[in-house]
């Protein structure tokens, strides 16, 4: 069995920069078409100059033939000055504004401690059509780790949405069953990326047997009744639900220490673990929408004109991916996955 699909577009990925970055940047070259990268690096990409000097490095990452287009963003902080934010809305290289609340996940400590200090950006947002990328959970100690996000949707993401009615927002990395609720039912500007892993594991994994450091990310795995909310989305031909990897690769060392690291890495297999999430819930038919469709049409961007192609065909995934000085250790390591990508001759 094969199947043959417009090729998709990953609306959130970490590409990281210098040695790491040419490792990884070909994995994703070789399945998506674009790619919204996010700008969290050290130090972050906060101005117009900066993400264009940052695609010209992503670009020279990928082999030239493979046609990746990375969709570039900018960090948002509280001294982003609006008319940065204007510049970029003018130039097609740069289609979103992540907001990161400080302290939230890597790299975020330039991030917003306080909405109301970029309630100026937010405007130039609003007025220029800029989407703004949310990483969606709170920050406050008090809050319980699995409860950020929901609590951060009732806390921030209801408010800032009623304050600005026409921005345009993606609540990236949706987990829960409340952030899938809050998305189905909000307005038509309000969309949601959902990311392989959270599709494929619910928070057991990373407790089986031991600790499992792998399979920590943030926006942290959650309980079953989650996971299968954000199938159920995924899965439901609801167009404000795409796919967007949140592929965050960090060296093993760093994930296997006494504080490791958050991040999953996907790009070695995000599309063929996609497919395999969507067979198994008997909905193949919806997968090219999800992959491929509905987060152009969002973010108001022409569709992919290439193809490729999925076959049914078991292989296993490496136990590692080489990085010279140290290894990747990519989501489902080990296990046998059902779908590969071939080249389409045409
Ligand atoms: O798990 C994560 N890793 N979540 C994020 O939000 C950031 C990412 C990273 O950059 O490593
Ligand atoms: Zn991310």
């Amino acid at each position: 069995m094969q199947l043959t699909l417009t090729r998709p577009d990953d609306w959130h990925l970490h590409l990281r920069d210098g040695p790491l970055l040419a490792r990884v940047a070909p994995h994703s070259a070789r399945s998506w078409g674009r790619a919204m990268v996010m700008p969290n690096l050290v130090p972050p990409i906060t101005r117009l100059d900066m993400a264009l000097a940052y695609r010209r490095r992503i670009l020279a990452a990928v082999p030239e033939d493979s046609g990746f287009e990375p969709l570039m963003t900018l960090y948002l902080t509280e001294t982003t000055d609006p008319d940065e934010l204007r510049a970029a809305a003018d130039h097609p290289q740069v289609q979103g504004v992540k907001l990161y609340p400080a302290g939230a996940t890597t790299h975020s400590d330039a991030g917003v401690r306080d909405l109301a200090r970029v309630e100026p950006a937010l405007a130039v947002l609003e007025e220029t059509g800029l989407p703004l990328l949310i990483h969606g959970e709170v920050t406050d100690p008090a809050v319980d780790v699995f409860d950020r996000e929901a609590v951060f949707i009732e806390r921030h993401l209801e408010p800032l949405l009623q304050r600005h009615p026409r921005l345009r927002v993606v609540l990236e990395h949706v987990t829960t069953e409340e952030g899938v609720r809050f998305v189905s039912q909000g307005p038509a500007n309000l969309a949601a990326t959902i990311t392989p892993h959270h599709l494929r594991l619910n928070r057991n994994a990373m407790f089986q047997g031991g600790l499992r450091p792998h399979h920590y990310c943030l926006p942290v795995l959650k309980r079953e009744r989650h996971r299968l909310a954000l199938l159920e989305a995924a899965t439901s031909g609801n167009p404000r639900f795409f796919a967007g990897t949140d592929s965050a690769p960090h060296p093993r060392r760093a994930k296997e220490a006494a504080c490791g690291c958050a991040g999953i890495y996907s790009a070695h297999a995000a599309v063929e673990i996609y497919a395999e999430i969507f067979e198994q819930a008997g909905a193949l038919d919806r997968l090219e929408g999800f992959l491929s469709l509905f987060g152009p049409a969002f973010y108001g961007l022409p569709r992919n004109r290439d193809r490729i192609r999925l076959v049914q065909q078991p292989w296993t995934v490496p136990e590692r991916i080489d990085l010279g000085d140290d290894e990747l250790v990519p989501l489902a390591a080990g296990e046998t996955l059902r779908w590969q990508l071939q080249p389409v001759a045409d």
